[in-house]
């Protein structure tokens, strides 16, 4: 079986877990189901699946249950797919198109779309917290522990502030502080679905080499964001593009270049298959994730 097989399967088998946790109450009224169509809207039917598959994967070479790996990877999927919807809003990147279709404020409202994606921030902690995800409640308190470092201030929103910051900043952000900016905003959720498995099995050791691997990838991966912005085809990836460096945003194309950052990218691959070598050839499929990453055209 090839990377994108795999990865299609697992994301079909994340699909039917997303598609079960994400379901509105049945005595809603008023505004509500608008809420969870908007919640559905963002988060199923499309998207890679990276951050499932990285769980599930890590679960499985953990030995865990498939169901604990996907609900961990459900729980990323839909923190993900709340950081999409308001990276889109009008006073983040202001962008109407995601995964192909009209990006959520689009498609609903502004106060909806901001609403929704509160909503799927907490579905992902509900998620992690749920006794269906593991037995133990010190393993789902670390699960929400991780979730949350990688979500807020040192994680994601960070790194979105940052990025927003550095649109209007005096100074070109350094190589260093560029690197710092992506392990926040992409790179932190990635780790965290990377570690997912290792957490649910309690090996702290085993957390420790899936989170550098998932620290590389997560560079790699945004690096390749950034060139696909610069030289990717809109259709494929169902997104806008062209629109990083009219906006001012501090990104490794900006600094390094195109071929600068292409190299950048595939060092970053080199360590991340580095750094699970100890799993042998059970860490096959995440080294083809690494790989993916890097030359993926969406
Ligand atoms: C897009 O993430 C935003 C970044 C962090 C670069 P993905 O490229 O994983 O988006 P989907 O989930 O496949 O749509
Ligand atoms: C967004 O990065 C990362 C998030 C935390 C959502 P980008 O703004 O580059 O993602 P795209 O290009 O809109 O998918
Ligand atoms: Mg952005
Ligand atoms: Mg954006
Ligand atoms: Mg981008």
């Amino acid at each position: 079986m090839d990377f994108t097989t795999h990865l299609g399967a697992t994301a079909a088998e994340l699909e039917t877990t997303l598609e079960a946790l994400i379901r509105q109450p049945a005595a809603a009224t008023m505004g509500e189901p608008r809420l969870w169509d908007a919640m559905r809207y963002a988060t199923l039917g499309g998207g890679k699946r990276l951050r499932g598959f990285l769980a599930a994967e890590g679960a499985t070479i953990m030995g865990v249950s498939r169901q604990a790996g996907l609900r961990a990877g459900a729980a990323a999927e839909c923190l993900h797919a709340y950081s999409l919807v308001h990276d889109d809003l009008p006073a983040m990147d202001d962008d109407d198109l995601r995964r192909g279709k009209p990006t959520t404020h689009k498609a609903f409202d502004e106060a909806i779309a901001i609403l929704a994606g509160d909503a799927l921030q907490t579905l992902a902690f509900e998620i992690c917290a749920d006794p269906a995800t593991h037995s133990s409640g010190n393993v789902r308190a670390n699960l929400c522990h991780a979730l949350a470092v990688a979500a807020g201030g040192p994680g994601m929103v960070g790194g979105q502030m940052i990025d927003i910051a550095a649109e209007t900043a005096d100074q070109a952000l350094t190589i260093e502080q560029i690197t710092r900016l992506q392990a926040m905003k992409t790179g932190a959720l990635i780790k965290f679905a990377a570690e997912a498995g290792a957490i649910l099995a309690d090996d702290r050791a085993a957390q420790d080499a899936l989170g550098t691997y998932a620290t590389h990838l997560g560079l790699a991966f945004q690096i390749r964001d950034d060139l696909l912005d610069v030289e990717g085809d809109e259709a494929s990836a169902g997104k806008r593009l062209q629109k990083d460096a009219n906006a001012g945003k501090a990104t490794f194309v900006s600094l390094l270049g195109v071929s600068g950052a292409r190299k950048a990218a595939s060092e970053e691959v080199d360590a991340a298959i580095a750094a699970i070598r100890d799993f042998g050839s059970q860490g096959k499929w995440l080294q083809e994730a690494a790989e993916f990453a890097i030359h993926r055209k969406n």
